[in-house]
C-alpha cells in the first residue's frame, strides 16, 4: 500500500496545520518568561533538521541579556534608517508604518550561525557548493519556527544587520557566520496572513504560478492541465469583467456630491471612475506605491538606416538607467516611483546589476525588411515575459505599473505596427522618432511600407503582428498590459512604443483598455493615432518625444491625485455645505 506509512489523518492534518499558521511575528508579543522547557524542546526540533553530509554546522545563542539586546537593537535601528532613505515616495511612508523587529518586546533573542568549516574538507556534499552549509543552518530556523508556533511562541526574524558587524556585537569566534536573528515570545494572537500581506507591502503568489512540468516556464500542478500563461493572462481579463459598471456609476454619484462644482475637475473626474471601475470597488485604492519598468530590446532594422543613434545606446542607456542618470531616474523621484530595468532583448551582454531584470528572449530582432523581426514562439514568450514582470511587480506591492522602453529604431518598429492595427498609411504614422532628417525620414516610410508589404499583416492575429514587426519590448509591453489588466492594476502607458503595444494587447483581449490610462501624447503622429483607436484621453501633451516612461511619469501624479480626491474630498451632506441652488 502507497500509504502504508502515511500519519492518522488528524495527526497529518497539525502537520500542515503548524505550516500554514506559522508566522513572522513583529507585534503584540507579551513579556511573559519563556519556559525552559519549552525552548529545550524548540532547540532540539531545530537540532534535527537535515544538513548536508550531517555537518550540522549551527549553533544556537540564546539571548535574554537587555544590553546586549539593546546593542543588536541598534544595529538593527541603522540599517532600517538606511533602507528607508533608499526608497522611493509612496515605499518610504509604507515602510515607516511597518514593524520589521522586536528585539526589546520580546525576552528571548536567539541567533542561529554556522561553521563553514564544520567536519572538514571532506564534508559530503559541500565541496561543490560552499553554501550549502548557510543552506543548512536555515533548515534549522525552519524546524525552530515551525516547533515555536506548535508551542504557541511567536518568532520573528531580523535581517537587518551587516553580517560580520552583528557577530562582532554578540562576541562570536570569527569562524563563525551569522544565519539568522530571531525574536521570541508568546503573543497575544497569530495573524491569519503574512503581515507584510496584509500592510499591502507584497503579496503572496498562488502555488500555481510557482510549479513547473518538466521544464521552466510550462506552469500548471500536477495532475492539472498545463497553464498556457498568455491564454491565462487573458482569461483572468474576461474573468475581471472589466470595467466594473456599478463602482463606476457609484464614482461618479460620489463626484456629483463632493464640495466642488459637478465636473470641476474635468478629465480627472473620469479618470477616477475608470480606476473605480478597474478596481471594482468606489472610491479606487489609490495607485501607489509605482513602478515603472522600462522594457530595453534591439532591432534589427536598425541596419536600414532608420535612426541617427548607432545601436550600442541601447546599452548604454540601459547602464544610465541602473546608475540613476536618466531624464526617467529624474522623473521617477520626482513622482515617487520605483525604476525597473527589463532586458527583454538588447543585442549587448549585460552585467547583473539591482534594478535590471534579465529576461532576453534574444540579443536583438531580424531586420523586418527581410523576414519576420521574430518568431511566434519569440513574440509569444516575450508577452509571457511581459505579464510575469507586471505580476512579480504587483507582487512586491506595486499598485500602479508605469510602461517605460528603450531600444533605438524602435518607433520604426512601432510605426508599422500602428499600421496595421489602426489601417493608418505609412506616412501618416511614421514619424521623426529622436530627430531624422528629410532622407532619413523618407528612407524610414519606405521601410515601413516595404515590410508591411512583405508581411502582408493581419491584425486579427496580434502574435503574428508583433511577430512580424515587433520588438521584444513591444510583446513584453503588451505582455505587461494585460498582465496588469487581469490584476486590476493601472498601467500608465508612456507614448508611441507603448501606444502600439497596446494596440496589440487590445487586439489579444478588447477589455484591456479598461487598465489603461495614457499618461501624454507625444509629438510622434502615430501615437496619436494609437491613441485614438483605444479611446484614451492623454493626460499631459508637453511636445515631449523621449520614451523611457518619460511622459507616463508626469501623469503619475495627476492620476493619483484624481484618485485620491474621489477617496478623501467631503460631500456637500458630510461636510454640511449648501449646494448650489
Ligand atoms: C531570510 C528571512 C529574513 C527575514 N527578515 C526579516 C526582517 O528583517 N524583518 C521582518 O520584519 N521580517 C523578516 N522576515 C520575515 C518575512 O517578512 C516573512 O516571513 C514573510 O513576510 C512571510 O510572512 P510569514 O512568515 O508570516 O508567512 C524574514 C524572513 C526570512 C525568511
Amino acid at each position: 500500500m502507497a500509504d502504508e506509512h502515511r500519519y492518522p489523518d488528524e495527526q497529518r492534518e497539525a502537520v500542515y496545520r503548524v505550516i500554514a499558521e506559522r508566522r513572522d511575528v513583529r507585534q503584540g508579543f507579551r513579556p511573559d518568561p519563556v519556559p525552559a522547557d519549552v525552548l529545550r524542546r524548540v532547540l532540539a526540533a531545530a537540532h534535527q533538521a537535515p544538513s548536508v553530509g550531517l555537518s550540522q554546522p549551527w549553533d544556537f545563542i540564546v539571548i535574554t541579556d537587555r544590553a546586549r539586546r539593546e546593542q543588536v537593537a541598534a544595529l538593527a535601528r541603522r540599517h532600517r534608517d538606511e533602507f528607508a532613505a533608499g526608497l522611493p515616495g509612496a515605499r518610504a511612508r509604507a515602510f515607516d508604518q511597518l514593524k520589521i523587529e522586536s528585539i526589546l518586546d520580546t525576552p528571548v533573542n536567539i541567533a542561529v550561525t554556522c561553521d563553514r568549516t564544520r567536519g572538514g574538507r571532506h564534508t559530503l556534499g559541500r565541496h561543490v557548493q560552499p553554501q550549502t552549509a548557510d543552506f543548512s543552518s536555515v533548515l534549522a530556523v525552519a524546524n525552530l519556527w515551525l516547533a515555536a508556533r506548535a508551542e504557541g511562541l511567536g518568532a520573528g526574524w531580523v535581517s537587518f544587520f551587516d553580517e560580520r558587524e552583528l557577530a562582532t556585537a554578540l562576541g562570536l569566534p570569527g569562524h563563525l557566520g551569522v544565519i539568522a536573528y530571531l525574536c521570541l515570545g508568546y503573543v497575544t494572537g497569530f495573524a491569519p496572513e503574512p503581515e507584510l500581506a496584509t500592510a499591502g507591502w507584497a503579496r503572496r503568489r498562488p502555488v500555481s504560478w510557482a510549479v513547473h512540468a518538466e521544464e521552466f516556464g510550462r506552469r500548471g500542478l500536477p495532475g492539472e492541465e498545463p497553464v498556457d500563461p498568455l491564454a491565462d493572462v487573458i482569461a483572468g481579463i474576461d474573468a475581471a469583467a472589466l470595467p466594473d459598471e456599478a463602482a463606476m456609476a457609484a464614482a461618479r454619484e460620489r463626484q456629483d456630491r463632493m464640495t466642488k462644482p459637478r465636473g470641476s475637475l474635468g478629465v480627472l473626474e473620469e479618470v477616477s471612475v475608470r480606476l473605480a471601475g478597474l478596481a471594482g470597488t468606489c472610491p479606487a485604492p489609490l495607485p501607489e506605491p509605482a513602478c515603472v519598468a522600462i522594457f530595453a530590446a534591439d532591432h534589427g532594422v536598425h541596419a536600414q538606416g532608420v535612426s541617427p543613434w548607432p545601436q550600442e545606446v541601447t546599452a548604454q542607456m540601459v547602464a544610465n538607467f541602473l546608475a540613476g542618470g536618466a531624464v526617467v531616474n529624474a522623473f521617477a523621484a520626482q513622482a515617487g516611483a520605483e525604476v525597473t530595468v527589463v532586458d527583454v532583448g538588447v543585442a549587448a551582454a549585460l552585467d547583473p546589476v539591482p534594478g535590471l531584470l534579465p529576461r532576453k528572449i534574444a540579443p536583438g530582432t531580424a531586420d523586418f525588411t527581410a523576414g519576420p523581426a521574430m518568431t511566434r514562439d519569440q513574440a509569444t514568450a516575450a508577452l509571457i515575459a511581459g505579464a510575469e514582470v507586471a505580476r512579480d511587480l504587483v507582487a512586491a506591492g506595486n499598485r500602479c505599473l508605469v510602461t517605460g522602453d528603450m531600444g533605438i529604431a524602435n518607433t520604426t518598429a512601432s510605426a508599422a505596427l500602428i499600421c496595421v492595427f489602426t489601417g493608418a498609411d505609412p506616412a501618416e504614422a511614421t514619424g521623426r522618432g529622436t530627430g531624422i532628417d528629410a532622407a532619413t525620414y523618407a528612407r524610414k516610410v519606405d521601410v515601413v511600407c516595404r515590410g508591411l508589404a512583405r508581411h502582408r499583416p493581419d491584425p486579427a492575429d496580434p502574435v503574428g503582428v508583433l511577430a512580424a514587426f515587433g520588438g521584444f519590448e513591444h510583446a513584453a509591453l503588451a505582455g505587461f498590459i494585460l498582465g496588469a489588466a487581469a490584476l486590476r492594476v493601472p498601467v500608465i502607458l508612456d507614448g508611441i512604443i507603448a501606444g502600439a503595444a497596446a494596440l496589440a494587447a487590445a487586439a489579444l483581449a478588447p477589455d484591456v483598455t479598461a487598465a489603461c490610462f495614457a499618461g501624454h501624447r507625444s509629438v510622434e503622429p502615430g501615437h496619436a493615432l494609437a491613441l485614438h483607436q483605444l479611446g484614451l484621453t492623454p493626460l499631459v501633451d508637453l511636445g515631449l518625444r523621449l520614451g523611457e516612461g518619460t511622459g507616463a511619469l508626469l501623469a503619475l501624479p495627476l492620476i493619483q491625485s484624481a484618485a485620491r480626491a474621489l477617496r478623501d474630498v467631503a460631500t456637500f451632506d458630510s461636510a454640511g455645505v449648501a449646494e448650489k441652488q
